[in-house]
C-alpha cells in the first residue's frame, strides 16, 4: 500500500522503529518466533499476522481485565492466538475460528507445536455460521479479537456482542488501511465493510464505550478499535 517513495521511506522508518521497541520491550518468546519461522517456511505472507508490539498489547489488555475466556475470529497462522493464550492462566479458553482451510491447517499444526497450557479450540468455517451453531446456552467471551474477513465486521461485532458480559473488551483489527476508509472513491467490500463496523459502533445500545486508534509500525498504516460491552 506503499504509493511513492515518501511512502517508502516512511515505512522504513516504521518498520526499524518497531524493531526498536521489540528489541526493549518485547520478551523473546521460543514459542511465538517458532511460530513465525513455521509460517514463512511453509510460504506465507507474513503482513496478516499482528506485530509484536500490537500481540503485546492484546495481552495487555486480557491481563488488565483478568479474562479468562477468548473469542478470536480470524485465525490465520495462529501466532495472535498464541499471544492471547500467553496471556491467560492454564485454565484459560480461545475459542478460534478460521474461514480458510489452507490457513486453518496451518494454525492447528502451530497450535499443536505450541504445547500450550490453555485449551484452544480452533474450528473451520465462517466465522457467522460457527458462532450461529453454539449452544444457545454458550458461556459467555471475556475478550474478543475481530480479525477475520473485513467485509462481514459489523456482522461479526453483532455476533460477538451475543457471546458477550457487561464488561467484555472487543478489539476489531486493520480499521484503517492505510486511510482508504476515508477514500470516497474506495468501495471495496472489505472496506465498506469497515465502514459499516464505525456506523455499527457509533451510538450502539449495547456498547459502553469505544474509540479506534490509527497505528503505524512494520505491519503500514492500519489501526485497531476498541469497545467494551455495556
Ligand atoms: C490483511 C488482513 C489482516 O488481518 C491484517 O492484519 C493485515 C492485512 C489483509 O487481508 O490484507
Ligand atoms: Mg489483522
Amino acid at each position: 500500500m506503499h504509493r511513492n517513495t515518501g511512502d517508502q521511506t516512511m515505512q522504513q522508518m516504521w518498520t526499524e522503529i518497531d524493531a526498536y521497541i521489540d528489541a526493549h520491550l518485547i520478551p523473546e518468546d521460543p514459542i511465538l518466533l517458532q511460530t513465525l519461522k513455521n509460517t514463512e517456511d511453509k510460504g506465507f505472507p507474513d503482513h496478516l499476522a499482528v506485530a509484536p508490539n500490537q500481540g503485546m498489547l492484546l495481552q495487555m489488555l486480557i491481563q488488565m481485565n483478568k479474562c479468562k475466556r477468548v473469542l478470536e475470529l480470524g485465525t490465520f497462522a495462529a501466532y495472535s492466538t498464541m499471544w492471547l493464550a500467553r496471556a491467560l492462566p492454564d485454565d484459560g479458553y480461545i475459542l478460534t475460528i478460521e474461514g480458510r482451510d489452507t490457513h486453518a491447517a496451518l494454525g492447528q499444526e502451530n497450535i499443536d507445536r505450541a504445547k500450550l497450557p490453555q485449551t484452544i479450540d480452533l474450528k473451520v468455517g465462517r466465522a457467522a455460521d460457527v458462532l450461529k451453531a453454539l449452544p444457545a446456552d454458550f458461556e459467555p467471551f471475556d475478550f474478543v479479537f475481530i480479525d477475520a474477513d473485513k467485509q462481514s465486521y459489523a456482522e461479526y461485532l453483532e455476533l460477538s456482542l451475543n457471546l458477550s458480559h457487561s464488561g467484555t473488551i472487543i478489539v476489531l483489527d486493520n480499521v484503517i488501511r492505510a486511510g482508504e476508509i476515508i477514500n470516497p472513491d474506495n468501495h471495496k467490500p472489505s472496506i465498506e465493510g469497515i465502514r459499516d463496523m464505525f456506523a455499527a459502533l457509533q451510538d450502539h445500545p449495547r456498547i459502553l464505550s469505544c474509540t479506534a486508534l490509527q497505528t503505524v509500525g512494520s505491519k503500514g498504516h492500519d489501526g485497531f478499535a476498541l469497545a467494551i460491552v455495556k
